[in-house]
């Protein structure tokens, strides 16, 4: 499907990835960001695209974003947290966003879908981390609700005629990023340049690909793959461990902090420790990532570094 002339709603569109799809779809499209602002802020959506304020867990305000002139839908609204405290509230609140707005798509006629996934579907598999990958075993509740989520989506592309492109992401880096380990020590070291705390051991290792690169990636895979449900990795075929984020971002601020551990193989119960996705299958369909996971935190940390320097 070719993305110009579309009319396109994005929902959770006021977040780091939706933001920056807006940016790039809305010179050629009729773009709608619909999102509640839990975590995202409209000031970070582009003037070229009609924002809406809007609960996905609420019906209503999903009829009133998802009509029958809309070309399709990219559903990124999500608790996306990967360690949230309240666990039934992030399973049960993702599974309704993503049942309402298929619903609805249904009701009137809407019948394409990008749904954002993400790695932690696989649990801890072996890598690098083929789609094909059985059996999916998620070790956190974020996990369990996203590969419940694609559950649905597989239903409604391939009993209701609703054609689907589903994402599972690696860690998606870039500016407008909250809550995250590249702003997070970030914000950590501007508090206090000389200690840094970092989660677990610092040896987790896992693939970093800038939001810049995700968002051509996605339209990439939209305008190229053309099957009910079209299920892809997108990520970089390298690595960057938390202790290396940790460098990278010291190194752009000018310090050299100490570093203290709170111990363990991973950062929270459920965190997957190591993860890389096999990107074959997207390289076959003609996109490569142009820079390495290591390039990916550098950029990100240069472009947050000021972002948060300027918020203080
Ligand atoms: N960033 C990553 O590394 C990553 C990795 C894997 C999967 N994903 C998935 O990709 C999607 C986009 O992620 P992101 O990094 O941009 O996250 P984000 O948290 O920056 O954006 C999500 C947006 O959804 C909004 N939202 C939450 N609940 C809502 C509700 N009830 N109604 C409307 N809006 C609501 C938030 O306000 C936020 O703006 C999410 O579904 C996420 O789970 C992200």
């Amino acid at each position: 499907m070719k993305l110009s002339d579309k009319r396109i709603v994005i929902t959770g569109g006021a977040g780091l990835v939706g933001s920056h799809l807006a940016e790039r779809l809305a010179p050629d499209n009729d773009v709608v960001v619909a999102d509640d602002c839990s975590k995202g802020d409209p000031e970070r959506v582009t003037d070229d695209a009609e924002f809406v304020r809007a609960d996905m867990t609420d019906p209503d305000d999903v009829a009133e974003v998802v009509t029958e002139d809309v070309d399709i839908v990219f559903h990124f609204a999500a608790y996306t947290d990967t360690n949230y405290d309240d666990d039934r509230q992030l399973f049960e609140e993702n599974g309704a966003m993503t049942y309402n707005v298929l619903e609805r798509m249904d009701e009137v006629g809407v019948d394409k879908l990008a749904f954002t996934s993400s790695s932690t579907v696989y649990g801890e598999a072996p890598m690098p981390t083929p789609e094909d990958y059985a059996p999916l075993e998620p070790i956190s509740i974020y996990g369990s609700s996203k590969l419940a989520d694609e559950a649905i989506v597989s239903t409604y592309a391939h009993s209701y005629g609703i054609q689907a492109w589903v994402y599972r992401f690696a860690n998606i880096v870039g500016p407008h990023q909250r809550g995250n380990v590249v702003p997070d020590f970030i914000e950590k070291l501007l508090d206090d340049p000389e200690t840094l705390t970092i989660l677990g051991d610092g040896r987790q290792e896992k693939s970093y690909l800038h939001v810049e690169e995700c968002v051509d990636a996605m339209c990439h895979v939209v305008e190229h793959a053309d099957d009910d449900l079209n299920i892809y990795n997108l990520g970089t075929r390298t690595t960057t461990s938390v202790n290396s984020i940790a460098d990278i971002v010291a190194d752009e601020m000018g310090l050299d902090p100490d570093y203290e551990y709170t111990g363990g193989d991973r950062g929270w119960t459920g965190d997957v420790p190591k993860m890389r996705l096999s990107i074959e299958k997207l390289s076959a369909l003609g996109w490569e990532p142009s820079t390495s996971s290591d390039e990916a935190v550098r950029k990100a940390t240069r472009q947050l570094l000021a972002e948060l320097r300027a918020e203080r």
